[in-house]
């Protein structure tokens, strides 16, 4: 059985890492091939990541770039759709809810192969649909990443969940329950397998945050708060963002913020002349400070997740970065008004502060002077999503 892959930006490569390994452990059952649309394409956004994680040379790079959504989106259909007919895999997998998903999911739902696949004891012209991470909802169609999930998961053949409210939204929308399958979280198995690992980087050293003792364990000498933003709603209005620095500015007169800098803000603190705001110091670490927030360039996955262990706040408008706080039991501050991953605020260390100052301030101080939260990991999230998501492919698709 052919499965194919599909990457294209950051947030993808975590979690295609453990299905291909786990796809890897039967050669004589599977075939993997692995496509990068090329959504992400700067070193400090792909390679490294790809290096970290030990990810496979993609066997194609479709290499799309950067666009407006509609460009984007119709570069990587375009050429994925030479792939697919290239290739013919009896399944696609697709993670997550970047433009790189929507694209393949649909032509992965309209193409026609020449010839069914009847050999294989079932007649495809196309290839199953498998969409990892399904059925999350913001229900704030405003954001781009919404849309993707709403479309991928109505294309998709298998929707594999996180979290059991992920469930409910899709047979809400009129899902088959049959093709709800409850597995876990990917990126965590990747953050377990790695989070030991991490201990390797020098990251803390690099920052000036801390030394490596004669035990091999880090020592810290200054406590510490990491903030990532890069949501167009957060970072693309001048008024947004620069209500956003000014509270964390505020906060960061309690605690140094580390602040590893998206290419999409830091383009916007440049046209916004942010720059005066946020003095640049170097091209290096840190790239600008104000004195309490320090820009850096975006960090590879291990050294992303050794700051995070160590830190003792997380601001962010990821949603990778609230579930692995999470898992780390690290308090996360979500810089958005809505969240698609609810389990994280009910079950684990995740606030949502929303975006206006005063909000975002509290929020902090609450944290800071030790507030109370729970700290519980979500059901599942142990490391074995990938294994789930592998086995019940096999067992489908098994020709006795
Ligand atoms: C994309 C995803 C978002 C995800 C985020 C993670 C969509 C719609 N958005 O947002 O869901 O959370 O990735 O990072 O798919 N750029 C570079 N170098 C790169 C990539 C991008 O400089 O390697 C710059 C370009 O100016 C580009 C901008 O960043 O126009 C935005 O990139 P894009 O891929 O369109 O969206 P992200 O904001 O990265």
């Amino acid at each position: 059985m052919k499965i194919m892959n599909v990457v294209g930006a950051r947030p993808n490569f975590m979690k295609v890492a453990p299905i291909i390994e786990e796809i890897k452990k039967y050669p004589m059952e599977l075939t993997q091939i692995l496509v990068h649309t090329g959504q992400h394409y700067d070193r400090e956004m792909s390679d490294t990541f790809f290096e970290d994680l030990n990810l496979p040379e993609p066997e194609y790079y479709l290499g799309v770039g950067s666009g407006s959504h509609a460009k984007q989106t119709a570069q990587i259909m375009v050429k994925f759709e030479d792939v697919l007919m290239r290739e013919q895999p009896d399944v696609v997998i697709l993670v997550g809810d970047v433009n790189s998903t929507l694209a393949c999911s649909i032509v992965a739902a309209k193409i026609e192969y020449p010839n069914g696949n009847e050999t294989k004891g079932y007649n495809q012209r196309r290839p199953l649909i498998a969409h990892v991470e399904a059925g999350l909802r913001s229900f704030d169609r405003g954001m781009s990443e919404e849309i993707n999930r709403i479309v991928t998961d109505s294309l998709s053949d298998f929707l594999f969940t996180t979290s059991l409210d992920a469930n409910e939204n899709l047979i809400k929308e009129g899902v088959n329950p049959e093709k709800i399958f409850f597995v876990g979280n990917v990126m965590i198995d990747t953050l377990l397998k790695y989070r030991d690992k991490a201990k390797e980087s020098f990251i803390l050293g690099n920052l000036g945050l801390g030394a490596k003792g004669e035990d091999g364990s880090w020592k810290l000498w200054k406590t510490y708060a990491v903030l990532t933003l890069h949501r167009p709603s957060n970072v693309d209005c001048k008024a947004s963002l620069s209500e956003i620095l000014e509270a964390l500015t505020e906060v960061g007169k309690c605690i140094p913020i580390i602040f590893p800098v998206h290419p999409r803000t830091g383009k916007r603190i440049e046209a916004f002349g942010f720059e005066d705001y946020i003095k640049k110091i170097s091209k290096h670490n840190p790239i600008w400070s104000n004195g309490v927030i320090h820009c850096i360039d975006p960090l590879s996955y291990i050294d992303f997740l050794q700051l995070v262990v160590h830190s003792k706040l997380v601001f962010t408008d990821s949603g990778g970065v609230q579930e692995e706080t999470t898992v780390l039991g690290i308090p996360c501050i979500t810089l958005r008004e809505n969240t698609e991953r609810p389990v994280t605020i009910w079950e684990g260390t995740n606030i949502l502060a929303g975006t206006k100052k005063d909000n975002i301030v509290n929020a902090s101080f609450d944290v800071l002077l030790g507030g109370e939260r729970s700290n519980r990991i979500p059901k599942l999230w142990d490391g074995r999503a990938a294994q789930r998501i592998v086995n019940i492919l096999r067992d489908y698709l098994r020709i006795d």
